[in-house]
């Protein structure tokens, strides 16, 4: 049996030790792994002979520990109407000898991967993407490392608002899922924090600012305590608003690349505030060293994957459910993202987390 294994959409931290528990579970079983470079793209071209390398049991103490993916990623859409290639992949799938393919990649690359597993290619899924957007697992790769970074930059850029005072917009990723912003802001206790599943006015956030550094002047706790920290994940729009783009160009996929919501929400409120300051975490919040629970799980998902291949199970992707280690079908990840319940988790009144259910609900 010959395996081959893909990384698709943007990197995350935990890609690797799941390529290195795929190698280790297949190396088990006496199976073949190779990797195929740059995510579908390896399989979608024909000039793609420098597009795969072998993985054997060496990599697996490198791959463990390393952030991003050593088999590159792409944005590559083999199943795009406007240039279909599901031939060529089928092509490749001959010339390469594989006998099964595991994507690991978000919602586009295993929504392709469904789409090409209906049409016969041996496929399975492991779901990644820091946003923790996907439908049908509670758990993708890299949300656990990104969410430990947003913290501890939250941390970091207290300092600076401490010291000047300061309203500091913290820009965290997060395109339709306010998951980062939430948890990361709740885990930093940020006064604000703004997501893309609940529209605002900036008369709101304004008053809203207003009314927290009133009630820390009420209580007289001093000028150290005067600085506000906002974490607004990318996505996050003022009603009536699109979402603020990076620039003008789409993916195979159709997506714009976001940014710049904090600097834009900066310039609004620089009349009401003296000082404001922003900052985007950007690619730093992906390219950190995979926490222990990436590592962990990105192995387990590795080791599952590879059984599912054993059984012939395609069309399938490894999941987490009721923290619980499932299978669920591809076509899960093809249903609308998993959003933020704003009913349930936001405070629309203080633009913040909603804490009810301490113990549930993380
Ligand atoms: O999909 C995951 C994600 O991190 C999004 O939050 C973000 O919009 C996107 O990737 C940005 O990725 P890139 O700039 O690499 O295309």
């Amino acid at each position: 049996m010959r395996i081959g294994v893909l990384t698709g959409g943007g990197d995350a931290p935990g890609l690797n030790p799941a390529i290195a528990g795929i190698v280790e579970r297949a190396t088990m079983d006496g199976y073949e792994v190779v990797g195929l470079k740059r995510g579908w793209q390896a399989l979608a071209i024909r000039e793609n002979d420098n597009h795969v390398v072998k993985l054997g049991p060496e990599i697996i103490r490198e791959y463990s520990r390393l952030g991003g993916s050593k088999i590159q990623c792409s944005r590559t859409n083999p199943v795009s109407p406007k240039n279909d290639r599901t031939d060529i992949v089928k092509e490749n799938m001959k010339k390469f000898k594989l006998d099964a393919v595991i994507a690991i990649g978000g919602e586009d690359t295993l929504g392709a991967a469904e789409v090409l597993s209906e049409r016969g290619v041996p496929v399975v899924g492991i779901p990644k993407t820091i946003d923790r957007d996907l439908t049908g697992t509670e758990y993708t790769l890299g949300y656990d490392t990104a969410l430990n970074v947003i913290c501890e930059s939250a941390e970091r850029v207290a300092h600076t608002a401490e010291s000047h005072e300061t309203i500091f917009f913290l820009e965290v990723m997060g395109r339709h899922a306010g998951w980062l912003a939430l948890r990361g802001g709740e885990s930093a206790f940020a006064d604000v924090i703004l997501i893309p599943e609940y529209t605002f006015s900036i008369q709101k956030l304004i008053s809203v600012l207003k009314e927290r550094q009133k009630e820390t002047d009420d209580l007289n706790l001093g000028f150290e305590h005067r600085y506000k920290i906002i974490v607004v994940a990318e996505g996050a729009h003022i009603e009536g608003e699109e979402a603020v783009r990076r620039d003008s160009k789409l993916d195979e996929f159709g997506h714009y690349s976001l940014g710049g919501v904090g600097d834009y929400l900066k310039s609004l409120l620089e009349h009401e505030f003296k000082h404001t300051r922003y900052t985007a975490l950007a690619y730093l919040q992906r390219g950190a060293p995979p926490t222990q629970r990436d590592r962990q799980i990105g192995r387990r998902f590795g080791h599952s994957a590879v059984e599912l291949v054993k059984q012939g199970k395609f069309g399938h992707m490894v999941a987490v459910q009721k923290s619980k280690l499932v299978v669920v079908p591809l076509r899960e990840v093809r249903k609308s993202p998993r959003l933020v319940d704003v009913d349930k988790l936001y405070d629309k009144e203080r633009l913040n987390v909603k804490i009810e259910n301490p113990l549930l609900d993380t």
